[in-house]
This record gives structure tokens, sequence and C-alpha cells, in this order.
């Protein structure tokens, strides 16, 4: 269990000396509540530079699907290190990134086998968005470069991924009317809203490149989730219309909503995905783009002009072909869906008895996801520092406290968290 979080010590000496030229993410830096200092992680355990542990509820913005240092990933990444850490992807092929775009070919429905490497998921968007920009442009259509995209929805911080991510209510607001524009709109979840967007590619079809989506949840933007039934309206739409449709399966995907992607869930196949965060199993950033046969069609030319001119240095780094590789081996060896499955009962259990407390406004469970939205919280960082003095890492944000475990976690170890949750919502 936890340990004493009453044990406090000084920093160890690289802290304050290395803090003061360090940028943080998301975060005011004149008044954000400086960083826990930590030291080691294991399984789904933090250790905090004065000794005390604190269990893991996000598992590192829920990439760390099998828990942290998981040996088979470790043992993978340190033959690879031992061999060849990196070697640049132009005019030079490796082992590790060909068998592991064999290996998503495989596991992807329908003919979504043609895979690009990049570094982070940011990234991977940029490059769909690009792939299908120039799938327009490849076929003699230059005026199709807008997407539509939905509100509560985020793709990410680079700026071509913030202009479908929603601009009103998510958290590149400061930047509205500044980026590249496109079309956000409500998800089609009820008749109004489909006839809506209905309307609306019937006049703009035109203009538009593709439709981009996170599948089932809307991550970052609230821990949202809709019916298999939006995806399936939006296939259909993207049918009829033809635009493309892309799935951002970067949060969703490696088994988080309880199906290998949500794609699977909601048997509809995108004619783009992209994929990050629990691809290497949170050892090492690193994303994928992967483009269904008709995509990656558009650019099979003898014209050098219809080439997609995309290749980031470290495009399919060995060190992170491996771990990915390794992680995938997991998914096949140990019961990770089953593991989900069992977490999720587990999350239903733990924090459906949130609803009953004041200032509560939802509680849903999908796949080893479990939200509790309050009405509204007042000071993210005092409720942030009461989980760290419950033992927990667990980080709210907006309106939401949220749990994504490693699917390893024990049983114990979840309670622990549910526990927290609870108590910590009771207290407020
Ligand atoms: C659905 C989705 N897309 C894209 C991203 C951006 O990924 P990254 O932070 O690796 O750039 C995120 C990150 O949270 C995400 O959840």
């Amino acid at each position: 269990m936890a340990d004493d979080t009453s044990k406090k010590s000084t920093p160890p000496g690289w802290y304050a000396g290395g803090l003061k030229h360090i940028w943080l993410p998301y975060a005011q830096m004149k008044t954000a509540t400086p960083p826990l200092p930590v030291v080691r992680t294991h399984g789904s355990r933090i250790v905090l530079a004065d000794g005390r542990e604190l269990i893991d509820g996000i598992a590192s913005w829920w990439t760390a699907c099998h828990g942290y240092n998981h040996p088979h990933i470790r043992q993978a990444v340190e033959r690879q290190l031992a061999d060849m850490p990196h070697v640049m992807f132009g005019g030079l092929a490796h082992e590790q990134p060909l068998m592991l775009a064999k290996r998503l070919a495989v596991l992807l429905p329908g003919d979504l086998n043609r895979v690009f490497f990049s570094d982070s998921g940011s990234v991977a968007v940029e490059v769909a968005m690009k792939m299908a920009m120039q799938y327009w442009i490849n076929r003699g259509v230059k005026a199709r470069h807008q997407f539509i995209a939905f509100k509560g929805g985020y793709h990410g911080d680079t700026t071509g991924a913030m202009a479908v991510s929603d601009g009103e209510d998510g958290m590149h607001a400061l930047f509205a009317g500044l980026l590249p524009q496109h079309v956000i709109v409500d998800l089609p979840d009820d008749e109004a809203s489909e006839a809506a967007l209905d309307k609306l590619l019937t006049q703009r079809a035109g203009d538009i490149a593709g439709i981009i989506v996170e599948p089932l949840v809307q991550g970052a933007g609230g821990m949202k989730f809709h019916d298999a039934a939006v995806l399936k309206h939006l296939r259909a739409l993207a049918d009829k219309y033809d635009v493309l449709l892309i799935f951002d399966e970067i949060f969703t995907g490696f088994g988080r909503t309880g199906t290998n992607f949500a794609c699977e869930a909601a048997q509809v196949i995108p004619d783009i995905i992209t994929l990050s965060k629990a691809l290497t199993g949170g050892t090492l950033g690193f994303a994928a783009t992967v483009a269904s046969r008709k995509v990656f069609d558009a650019f099979w030319s003898d014209d050098p002009k219809k080439a997609l001119m995309h290749g980031p240095s470290y495009m399919a780094n060995a060190l992170a072909c491996a771990a990915a590789n390794a992680s995938l081996d997991l998914f096949e060896r140990e019961p990770r869906l089953q593991q989900v499955a069992t977490i999720s009962a587990a999350l239903v259990l733990g924090l459906e008895p949130c609803r009953a407390l004041r200032g509560v406004k939802d509680v849903r469970v999908m796949g080893a996801i479990g939200v509790v939205e309050m009405e509204r919280i007042d000071n993210l960082d005092a409720l942030r520092a009461r989980f760290v003095e419950e033992g927990v890492f667990i980080r709210p944000f907006g309106n939401v406290i949220y749990l994504t475990p490693a699917f390893t976690i024990a049983a114990d170890e979840l309670k622990a968290l549910t526990d927290a949750v609870m108590k910590v919502v009771a207290d407020n």
C-alpha cells in the first residue's frame, strides 16, 4: 500500500537547480504548483524522491498500459539498444519497424495496412491531415482542404491538430479565429445534429478533405462518451459525400475502451487511423498513421509530385519500434482485454456511489476509463494535492476526475484509487 504520506524531505539537488530552466506542460509557470520529484516507477507505482509511493491512476496520460518498467519491454529495448538505437529511415530499412508495420496491418480491421511512423500523437494527426489533403490534390481536386471535426474534440497541441480540436471550449480557445479554419460541429448523436451535418455536407462537401473524430471517447476534451451509432452514421455520411473518415485512436487504441480498437467495437472501418500513447506500452514517444488501400493508391504513381513529402528525423526509431513490438507481444500473450473487463466492473462498483455525492454531475465508465464529472471544480491544484495526500496520483482537469489505470493494476490498488476518489469527492 501507499507509504506514509506525511514523510516529507528536502527535494534532491537536481530538482531546484533544473526546475528554474524547465517550461512545464499546460502550466502557468508563475503560479503552477511545483511538480512532484519522481525517482522511480514500477508496476502501477510512482516512487517520489522522499520515499513516498503513489498508486498511479492515470498510467502517464494512459500510455503505460502494461504498468511501468515491464521486463519484457525493457529487455526488448535493451537488446535493440545494444545493436542499433536509431538509424535514419530514408534509404535504409530495418527489422523492428517492418515487423511492427506488418503486425499493425494484421491487427487493424479492413485494409488499413500502410503504416507511416512518426514521433508523437500530434504529429500522427498532422500526417493524417496532410495525407487526406494530398489524397484530393493527387486526384486533381485542390479545393478540398478543410476538415469537419467535433465540439469537445481534442487532437493534439501542434497547430494543425489544434485547428481541428474544439476551438471554443477546448484548451486552445486563446487561438480561436487565428488558426486555419475548419468546420467544428456537434457530434451527430441525435436527429437534429444528424440532419445538420447532412445539410452541411450537402452544401460544403466540395471543400472538405475529411472528417476527423475520436471514436467512442472524446478524451482530453472532457472524457465524453458516445455510441457506436454515431460512428456508423459518420461512415455513412463519408461514403455518401465521398469524404475521408479519420479515426484518431491515440487515446482509445490498444484496449482502452474494451476492444483492441474502438473502431472494432463500432464495426466501422475508417480510411485513416492514428495511433500513439499505448503503442510502445508507455516506454518511448512514438506514433503511427495508418492508411487504407484507397488512400495509399492515390499516392501510388510514376509522378514524383504525388509522393507524401514527410519524413521525421526519428521516423521508425528502432528503440520505439522494439518497445512497440514487445508491447504487442504482451497483448498477444497476456489476457489484457479480460483485465480491461475486470477493471471496468471494478470502476463501476467503486465509482458509481459517487453519483449520490454533492456536486457530482455524472459518473461513467467505458473499458478501463472511469469518470466522475463534477458540476464544477473550483480549485484543481487543491484537489490534485488532496489525492496525493491519499497516496494516489490522480490529476483532474476541467470538471472531471478520471481514472485510466494500467491494465495490469492489482485489484487492491484499483480499490485504493476508487476509494480515494469517493473520499475526496465526499470531503469536497
Ligand atoms: C485523441 C488524441 N489525439 C492526439 C493526442 C496528442 O498526442 P501527443 O500528446 O502524443 O502529441 C492526444 C493526447 O492526449 C489524444 O488524446
